[in-house]
């Protein structure tokens, strides 16, 4: 195998998640050194405290990178926050720490198996943190000297920077050029060239030519020219997920496929070698591994052959903190005739910590409604919000949501926009919630088709929540 690399210009991909019923929500709220959750509307979050706090606690841990192969456990009815708190966690990790979510759903209708899918996810939330020395020139240009060939077509041209110490000139190619014109550098300029792969940083402007032009944006940093060499070399690091390593590495990709996500199945020699290559940069002291967060979301909706990938990607030296929810009771798991608690089996139960997450109370429902509303550009009348929040503790917190939605599509009919109690209540009879849902049913039962005209091979199908 080749060297490895691990820089791939595609990170702003990474992370390309859109949550919109989760999108008030920016952090857990919680006090940064004690960790209590603040009793307040909080970075979004309303209540729910204990679990909150359990959640930043486990967030510490993943920061210190001290632990690693943990498991989590959130265990409760719907619409209790479950998800909602795990987008706080992922809000308030640092950067470069990973943070992977996936549904269960997700990994039966990738074109991928089970097992490889669950590897990416694992993979995705390790993260390498790789030092390594690059050779950077920086100083303050004192000029740029272009040469056009007649035709324009071939550019050519000298780059002279200078310390307080020293000054030197450059040669140029047209790449460079090209990229010095797309910093708008001009003379005056602190600058930072990366030499190998030829980046360009604008730190600033030098004080020396801070009166030449007046027309200057308010913004601009002005600094000292430098001292010492023109040349240096300096440390840099940067953090990757293991998976983006493999699939940079994996030839027959190429770090294209980050771009597309079609990343495919990855051969497992390329893993392995990976594995063993990160082994001896941890070694060398080239590399440290971050142990990332893995969230899956719905996790009794796996089966037993997931389960038994998980339990044993938990044991492996490079595992993430994997965080579950379930808001099963006690249930079949699937692929099996056995019956669980929240539909895990009981050896993975054994090593998860469990965090419950309660049912609201009727004030806390009324707050999270008005967040989302607001969330949302809704006005809403008092009265309204009283109604949706009795609909709210009476049927559930996310149909109420919905209805905010709705009644808010009514409102806007008419000038004046501002939702009232017939609004809601008018879409309260247009949508109906799963009580009267499953009660219509009951009545209308004969005319839909059920299972008893309706089974695949005796296998019941599938359940959803
Ligand atoms: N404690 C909370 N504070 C603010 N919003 C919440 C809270 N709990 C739930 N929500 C919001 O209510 C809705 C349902 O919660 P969700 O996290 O999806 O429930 P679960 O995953 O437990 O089924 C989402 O829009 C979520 O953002
Ligand atoms: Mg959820």
């Amino acid at each position: 195998m080749q060297a490895i690399t691990t820089v791939s210009e595609s990170r702003d991909v990474r992370g390309l998640n859109l949550i919109a019923s989760h999108s008030h929500i920016r952090g857990l709220g919680v006090e940064p050194d004690t960790l209590q959750p603040r009793t307040n509307a909080s970075q979004g979050l309303i209540g729910q405290e204990k679990a909150r706090k359990a959640a930043a606690v486990i967030l510490q841990m993943v920061r210190e990178g001290k632990i690693a192969g943990r498991a989590i456990l959130m265990a409760g009815p719907p619409s209790t926050g479950k998800t909602a708190i795990a987008m706080g966690m992922a809000q308030s990790l640092g950067s470069d720490v990973p943070f992977t979510i996936l549904t269960s759903t997700e990994i039966f209708s990738l074109e991928m198996s089970k097992t490889e899918a669950l590897t990416q996810a694992f993979r995705k939330s390790i993260g390498v943190r790789i030092k390594e020395e690059t050779e950077i020139i920086e100083g303050e240009v004192v000029e740029i000297q272009v040469d056009r060939t007649v035709t324009g077509g071939t550019k050519q041209g000298k780059l002279t920077m200078k310390t307080t110490d020293m000054e030197a000139v450059w040669d140029m190619g047209a790449k460079m050029i090209e990229s010095m014109s797309k910093e708008k550098v001009i003379a005056g300029d602190i600058i930072s060239l990366d030499k190998s792969s030829g980046k360009v940083t604008k730190l600033g402007r030098s004080y020396a030519k801070a009166r030449d032009y007046d027309a200057m944006g308010p913004d601009t940093k002005f600094l000292q020219c430098p001292e010492g060499e023109l040349q240096k070399r300096r440390e840099v690091v940067h953090t990757v997920s293991l998976h983006e390593i493999d699939v940079i590495n994996s030839r027959t990709q190429g770090f294209l496929a980050l771009f597309s996500g079609d990343t495919g199945e990855i051969r497992s020699e390329v893993r392995d070698q990976i594995n063993i290559k990160v082994g001896e940069w941890r070694e060398e002291g080239k590399a440290e591994i971050v142990p990332g967060v893995l969230f899956i979301d719905e996790i009794h909706m796996l089966d037993i052959e997931c389960f038994s990938y998980i339990n044993r990607a938990l044991e492996s030296e490079l595992s993430p903190i994997v965080i579950m929810a379930s808001n099963r009771g006690t249930t079949r798991i699937r692929g099996t005739n056995y019956k669980s608690p929240h539909g895990l089996p009981i050896d993975l139960l054994d090593r998860v910590l469990i965090i419950p997450t309660p049912g609201y109370s009727t004030p806390e429902i009324e707050q999270i409604l008005s967040i989302r509303a607001q969330e949302q550009e809704v006005d809403l009348e008092p009265t309204a919000l009283s109604l949706l929040t009795k609909i709210g503790s009476e049927t559930s917190l996310r149909y109420a949501s919905q209805l905010i939605t709705t009644a808010n599509m009514i409102a806007s009919k008419r000038p004046k926009k501002t939702v009232t109690v017939d609004d809601v209540t008018r879409s309260f009879k247009l949508f109906l919630d799963t009580g009267r849902s499953t009660k219509y049913l009951a009545e209308y039962e004969n005319q839909f088709i059920t299972d008893s005209n309706y089974t695949v091979n005796g296998e019941d199908s599938m359940e959803l929540s």
